[in-house]
């Protein structure tokens, strides 16, 4: 099994009874999903998509990424939230987060319009000096402000550059028929890739979305997907002693109604650290609602443990911790011999760093479990294209199961209009002068 849950650091926090007693709140979690009559169940399209997804949209994502390939040195991904953060986490933890850093014979990927930094925008633009470029716009709503903004100008840059040639160079990836820039689009004749309308940002790393940036990277969104199927089928018991994904979904609300009111994702390797990005999108979005939810958030040990893991240790008890751990790396680093051994560390030749790494999360989940921190470890055998596929799904059926179990929507974002709003205020967008007037005082 690619990916096992080990609870064996969580038995001084929670025993049998617990996860008794959460077991029919699961089941009804489970039926909620199941039967779709929850909240937000128009938007359960990703629960079934590593079957039933659309092969002909994937042959067009496959036929598209080749030309990128050949025709581009660098591929702009222009979108914010759920638009990139699953296509860079995959391609972070695949490849590697200095993926950029290395020649291949895929193009370099960069991501835009997911901040409103102009020294950001500035540099990046600058990479592309001299280069051929290709754009994936990536907008569900096709109306979000960020990626808008970047687009207006990466769009004049390559019209600039390429004259009527630029709409073989820009990709969207959008709402089949609604959005600006669904009617931009078509305008310009762009070549369109679907969201479906029942997946939402978040959960949509397995549809367009994700697969075209990450099949430009080289990857293969085959085993991928076939990464997902498997753990579609693996995760449908509603029994938590059967169903590792379900676990840890009641491990998180045990631990919540404990008062482990954030949870910290941890992994020992920095590939996965966007990929820790994306987990805590996906909770934070789909839970912090309500005046409920855990708080999601991530450190990269040992690299943390020198600058947090004094809190970790004795901060405030309110703090559970998350392992994604690694099994087996790709690479072999040895520790060598040196005569002189005025650092001490011959103790340590011929080990493999991989080995100390092991050693450095072995001592601190016994450290941080003594301290009062309890720890779910989830162990990845190793971090392929085929395990992450699997793990996508894992994190997305968990959120959903946990959601519920909260009596949450898993799918709505209600809170983030807010600052939207303000901010168009301040900008002076038509129709929000009252706000403005208002805001202002406040400033
Ligand atoms: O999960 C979500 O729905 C959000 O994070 C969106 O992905 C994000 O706000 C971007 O939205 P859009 O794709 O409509 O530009």
């Amino acid at each position: 099994m690619a990916i096992k849950l080990d609870t064996k650091y969580l038995e001084n926090f929670m025993n049998d009874s617990d996860f008794k007693a959460i077991q029919p709140f699961v089941i009804t979690a489970h039926n909620l999903i199941t039967q779709k009559n929850g909240l937000g169940n128009d938007f359960l399209g990703w629960l079934t998509l590593p079957e039933d997804y659309d092969k002909s949209e994937f042959s067009k994502i496959k036929e598209c990424a080749d030309k990128i390939k050949n025709d581009s040195d660098i591929l702009l991904v222009i979108g914010i939230g759920g638009s990139y953060l699953g296509s860079r986490a995959v391609i972070e933890a695949i490849q590697s987060p200095l993926y950029n850093n290395f020649n291949h014979d895929t193009p370099k990927i960069y991501f835009l319009g997911n901040n409103l930094s102009a020294d950001y925008f500035h540099n990046i633009m600058t990479l592309c000096d001299g280069k051929d470029i290709s754009v994936n716009v990536i907008s569900k709503s096709g109306t979000t402000t960020e990626p808008a903004i970047a687009f207006r100008l990466v769009k004049q840059y390559m019209d600039k550059r390429y004259g009527p040639n630029a709409a073989n160079r820009i990709y969207a990836t959008t709402d089949k028929a609604k959005g600006t820039l669904k009617t931009l689009a078509d305008r310009e004749g762009y070549q369109t890739f679907v969201i479906p309308d029942n997946i939402g940002g978040r959960y949509s790393v397995l549809t367009a979305v994700g697969l075209l940036p990450i099949a430009c990277a080289g990857i293969d969104i085959d085993q991928l997907m076939q990464g997902a199927q498997t753990a579609l089928k693996q995760y449908k018991d509603p029994d938590i002693n059967k169903n590792d994904c379900y676990k840890y979904a009641a491990i998180r609300n045990i631990l919540l109604r404990k008062n482990y009111t954030t949870e910290v994702t941890v992994a020992y390797n920095p590939s996965l650290q966007c990929y820790q990005e994306w987990i805590k999108q996906l909770f934070g979005e789909s839970e912090g609602k309500d005046n409920k939810g855990t708080f999601p958030t991530s450190m990269i040990f040992s690299t943390d443990l020198h600058s947090l893991g004094q809190y970790m240790q004795q901060g405030l008890r309110n703090i559970s911790e998350t392992v994604l751990w690694v099994k087996n790396e790709k690479e072999k680093v040895l520790v060598t011999h040196d005569p002189e051994n005025l650092d001490g560390l011959n103790f340590l030749a011929g080990n493999d760093l991989h080995a100390i790494n092991e050693k450095a999360y072995l001592g601190t989940a016994l450290a941080h479990t003594s301290g009062g921190v309890p720890n779910t470890i989830i162990e990845l055998d190793n971090i392929d294209t085929f395990t992450i596929g699997q793990l996508i799904y894992f994190y997305e059926k968990a959120c959903a199961i946990s959601a519920y179990l909260l009596g949450v929507n898993p799918f709505d974002q209600p809170g983030v209009q807010l600052y939207k709003s303000n901010m168009f205020a301040l900008l002076g967008k038509p129709g929000y002068e009252n706000q403005k007037s208002s805001l202002e005082k406040l400033l």
